[in-house]
């Protein structure tokens, strides 16, 4: 059976520079190359989910102009079902501006019409919601959104994965009530360090994180912390690894996977996601991802 995936979150036009050097302030450099594609972590664990072979709905908001209608065309040739996905007025469709160099990347977000997404937006998908095995939530739109979103999943006991990024201190009760919390190693510091958590609390909080760590792997806890090493893979571009690993733990768990398989099989998704240009760019399929696991005698 195909896993519903639901995705409620961004979707950006990534404007990337690949440069060698990154400028300091007030310096300018020659760059190697510039791209504008599409982009998002809601949009690209769409794309992940849907290559992988998920039924994908994504709600979004996009401007209505150029930018907007090429993330849609995208999203669209991977089958995602986009009537949640409409164009804005009085906002831009989001842009992410970002400096590629040496592989890694940095970021600056311009949220635009991603902050359209609000809590009336969410209540009005919340049949969507209510009829998926697993809803994927972001930190690209607003925060109020996100709290509702979790409210209308743990009211119809569908299960939540929040990817807390890029890092907003939510309500304790957030976390508390979602499934699973995938920060990188960045973001788990920042989550345990924003709020006041007793032995307990932090206990159930760790039990639920499954934690990127770049090139060490992916950890999860089971009685202690458990690492899956990642592969060896010559990268290309760091951009959405991150994000093609969330849209594979949400079609592993929606399929009812064990932990453990899921996070072997999004360490994979993630190893193939960083081999090719662009955040959507790489996002592998099934057969895919079957095919790098048993060249490695993995399957
Ligand atoms: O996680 C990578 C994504 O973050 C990029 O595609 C960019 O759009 C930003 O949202
Ligand atoms: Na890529």
């Amino acid at each position: 059976k195909k896993a519903n995936i639901t995705v409620i979150g961004s979707l950006n036009m990534d404007i990337v520079t690949k440069t060698s050097t990154i400028p300091k302030v007030g310096e300018t450099v020659l760059g190697e190359s510039f791209f504008t594609i599409p982009g998002g972590k809601g949009a690209n664990q769409a794309v992940a989910a849907a290559r992988l072979g998920a039924n994908v709905k994504m709600v979004g908001r996009v401007g209505s102009d150029a930018f907007g209608s090429q993330l849609k065309d995208e999203l669209h040739k991977q089958g995602i079902n986009l009537d949640n996905v409409k164009p804005v007025t009085h906002s831009s469709t989001g842009v992410a501006a970002i400096t590629l160099s040496n592989g890694d990347n940095s970021i600056i977000v311009v949220p635009g019409a991603n902050y359209e997404v609000t809590p009336e937006v969410v209540l009005g998908v919340e049949d969507d919601i209510a009829t998926s095995d697993m809803l994927l939530l972001q930190l690209e739109i607003p925060l109020d959104s996100v709290v509702e979103a979790v409210r209308v999943a743990k009211k119809h006991r569908v299960p939540v994965i929040l990817n807390p990024a890029p890092f907003l201190v939510l309500p304790k009760e957030v976390l508390q009530n979602v499934d699973y919390l995938t920060p990188n190693e960045h973001e788990l510091n920042l989550l345990i360090s924003s709020y006041e958590w007793s032995d307990d609390e932090l206990e159930q909080l760790r039990a639920k994180c499954i934690v990127t760590k770049g090139e060490s792997g992916i950890s999860f806890f089971e009685g202690k912390d458990q690492l899956i090493p990642s592969y060896k893979v010559d990268v290309v571009d760091t951009t959405g690894a991150g994000d093609s690993v969330n849209g594979a733990l949400a079609v592993a768990l929606g399929n009812g996977l064990s932990l453990k398989e899921a996070c072997r099989f999004a360490n994979a998704v993630g190893a193939l996601t960083v081999t090719k240009l662009g955040a959507q760019g790489g996002m592998p399929t099934k057969s895919e991802v079957d095919s790098f696991l048993s060249e490695r005698g993995e399957v």
